[in-house]
């Protein structure tokens, strides 16, 4: 909190600001103890205190990766909050490695939230690698996804966000880690690409950095690849059945 803090106000005048996955807690635990003291329940714990505090003093909205605890359960989620409190949550689908060992599965499907100026979807980290998620996403109609990460395979992910982004026409943050926490490396490379698919901002390797960039999001509403090409109108679902099949 005290790292976020010391960047967070380079980000006075945004309107949405992004912190990485597990922004309360690190991620590499090394037991399941570690990984449940360093939870909390969202909205009641310190982290969230700290979000919504923050929110209040610069009157943005605030979408941060934390380490949920629901009772006996931990999700790796991410929460979108504002002054007037927490709007909505994600629960990461796709678990990375040995995530499994303390997170359960994310049951909350797939929510956009309307803040009027944007729509807004959040997917976590490894979701990268499943582009179902980010077509649905679009299909709901979001013009931004948010994407809290600790990314540790080099690059892949970062070549991929700006995909993502040309193939639904929509706006992606990637806000990645830096560092280190025992034996993962983190790759850093946050990156902010648009419906085009062009790389906007991408941040250090290695350095901790904040700022503010433009979007337009009527570039992310007009999903006309050509005047005869509309991107969901021309889709073939019929033919993609083998995509709702478990392998
Ligand atoms: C990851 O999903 N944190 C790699």
């Amino acid at each position: 909190m005290e790292k976020i803090d010391s960047l967070i106000g380079q980000c006075a005048g945004a309107d949405v600001v992004v912190l990485p996955e597990l922004a309360n807690s690190g991620y590499n635990f090394t037991s399941k103890e570690q990984a449940r003291e360093s939870s909390e329940e969202v909205g009641k714990g310190p982290f969230s205190e700290f979000l919504l505090s923050k929110c209040r003093q610069y009157g943005f909205h605030l979408v941060a990766g934390i380490n949920e605890r629901d009772g006996d359960s931990l999700y790796n989620s991410s929460i979108l909050v504002s002054s007037d409190g927490i709007i909505g949550k994600y629960r990461k689908m796709h678990l990375f490695w040995n995530e499994p060992d303390f997170y359960q599965s994310g049951n909350l499907g797939l929510p956009i939230f309307d803040l009027g100026f944007c729509k807004l979807g959040m997917l976590i980290c490894f979701d990268w690698i499943h582009p179902e998620v980010w077509r649905i996403m679009a299909m709901k109609g979001a013009d931004l996804i948010c994407h809290p990460s600790n990314l540790v395979l080099p690059g892949l992910c970062q070549k991929a966000i700006p995909v993502h982004a040309m193939m639904n026409r929509i706006y992606v943050i990637t806000a990645n880690r830096v560092g280190a926490e025992g034996d993962k490396t983190f790759t850093g490379m946050s990156v902010i690409a648009d419906p085009k698919g062009d790389v906007i901002h991408q941040a250090s390797q290695s350095e901790e950095e904040a700022g503010i960039v433009d979007l337009d999001v009527t570039l992310a509403r007009d999903k006309m690849m050509t005047p005869l090409n509309h991107l969901f109108d021309d889709r073939r679902p019929e033919e993609y059945a083998l995509l709702c099949e478990k392998k």
